[in-house]
């Protein structure tokens, strides 16, 4: 089957890799040519890398750059079996970009987004053959990153969800079913890894590099939450979450930080810009945690317990099955363990317990107990 692939930025160019990496050939197009040229040195230069290092011949790396066609326009995307969609996240955009990819396309060939925010329905609708459309929704590097969630939206037919989810895992990574609702599992369960982190931050109850050691060291986590929202760029991370909390009719438990947004602001992006919650210019050195094992434990604690609760919620309205939601965030973000299996592990009735009494101290909706959690406990139920 031919893979086609709109838009050869990050996540385009990624896709594209997997795809022809897994065998198939590849039609690669973007609506600015410059992309494209980038693209294909960028491609040359990992395949150049991953043959220093052993991973393939000169020929097997070769035949994988070979399988990608940069396309001239979307008319070559004519014979695809299916086309996954990365381009700019704009729903105008890529309803406008669906209506035309339909027009040209058979009606077998799968429709796909790549979109991390967007509703699927609303870009499914720009179709007739609406049933066609699906969300895909790799992780940034799409080569290394094993975990893609499958979006179908209301409109998609169980063949489409189907066959998708059967080529993306013959491409080696583990998917995961999600409903169609804002943040799908990952962006939607991980929140409060950096929105609890900014919000005892801010409590003055400790300060980056403590938070960021607490999670590592006591933890498990491979990245402390500033350290990661510094990775991730303090812009993009921060639209994400408004775009989340906007998603969700204002629902306090996803509420942005100010704390952010000012980074955000100043121009302290994180890495990319040299300077985020720390400081990556040359010469200068990382603040010392101050390494205080009880508060700690503490921070991971609360830390943990709202992430537990994200992802108890999101199992009591079905977003996804109990390991699909695990596997997400152990694949998707690295986690050190499922968050439903560790919450087994600390016991329903603790996690009630802590979510209750913080609950009573602040009188804020976003301490509020899932109920699916609640009533497990009333059974003494556990997740596995
Ligand atoms: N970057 C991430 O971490 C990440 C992760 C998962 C999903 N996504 C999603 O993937 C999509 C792409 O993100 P990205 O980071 O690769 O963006 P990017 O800016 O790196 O690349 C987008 C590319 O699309 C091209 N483009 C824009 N409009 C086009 C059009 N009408 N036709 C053809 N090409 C067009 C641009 O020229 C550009 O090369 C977005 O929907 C984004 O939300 C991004």
């Amino acid at each position: 089957m031919i893979v086609g692939v709109l838009g050869a930025g990050s996540m385009g160019s990624g896709i594209a890799q997997v795809a022809a990496t897994a065998g198939h050939k590849v039609v690669l197009f973007d609506a600015n040519q410059k992309a494209l040229e980038i693209s294909a040195t960028k491609l040359k230069k990992v395949m150049d890398r991953l043959v220093e290092k052993g991973k393939y011949s000169i020929e097997q790396a070769q035949t994988i750059q070979d399988k990608i066609q940069y396309g001239k326009s979307t008319q070559d995307f004519a014979s695809c079996g299916i086309i996954i969609e990365a381009i700019i996240e704009n729903l105008d955009i890529k309803k406008s970009v669906f209506k035309e990819l339909e027009s040209i396309t058979s009606k077998d060939c799968i429709l796909a987004t790549n979109t991390s925010s967007l509703s699927v329905a609303a870009i499914a609708a720009a179709c007739e053959h609406d049933e066609r459309v699906i969300g895909i929704h790799f992780f940034n590097p799409a080569p290394l990153m094993p975990l893609v969630e499958i979006i179908p939206a209301i409109q998609t037919s169980e063949t489409v969800k189907n066959n998708a989810k059967d080529l993306i895992d013959s491409w080696g990574k583990k998917t995961v079913l999600t409903k169609d609702t804002p943040g799908f599992i990952v962006n939607r369960v991980a929140r409060p890894f950096y929105g609890e982190a900014l919000r005892i931050y801010e409590e003055g109850i400790a300060d980056f590099a403590t938070i960021d050691w607490a999670m590592t060291e006591h933890g498990g986590f491979r990245m402390g939450p500033f350290t990661l929202m510094d990775f991730i760029g303090n812009d993009i991370n921060y639209t994400v979450t408004e775009t989340v909390f906007a998603a969700f009719y204002f629902d306090p438990r996803y509420k942005p930080s100010f704390t952010q947004k000012r980074h955000s602001e100043a121009g302290w992006l994180g890495r990319k810009s040299g300077r985020g919650y720390y400081n990556y210019a040359e010469g200068s050195t990382k603040p010392e945690p101050k390494k205080d094992d009880a508060l700690g434990k503490e921070i991971v604690e609360r830390i943990l317990i709202m992430l537990i609760n994200e992802a108890a919620d999101a199992l009591f309205l079905n977003i996804a099955t109990r390991e699909d939601i695990d596997l997400a965030l152990t694949k998707g973000v690295n986690y050190p363990k499922g968050l439903l299996q560790w919450a087994d592990e600390i016991g329903i009735s603790n996690v009630v317990d802590y979510l209750d009494s913080m609950y009573d101290e602040y009188r804020e909706d976003r301490y509020r107990c899932s109920p699916l959690l609640r009533r497990m406990d009333a059974k003494s139920a556990t997740f596995y």
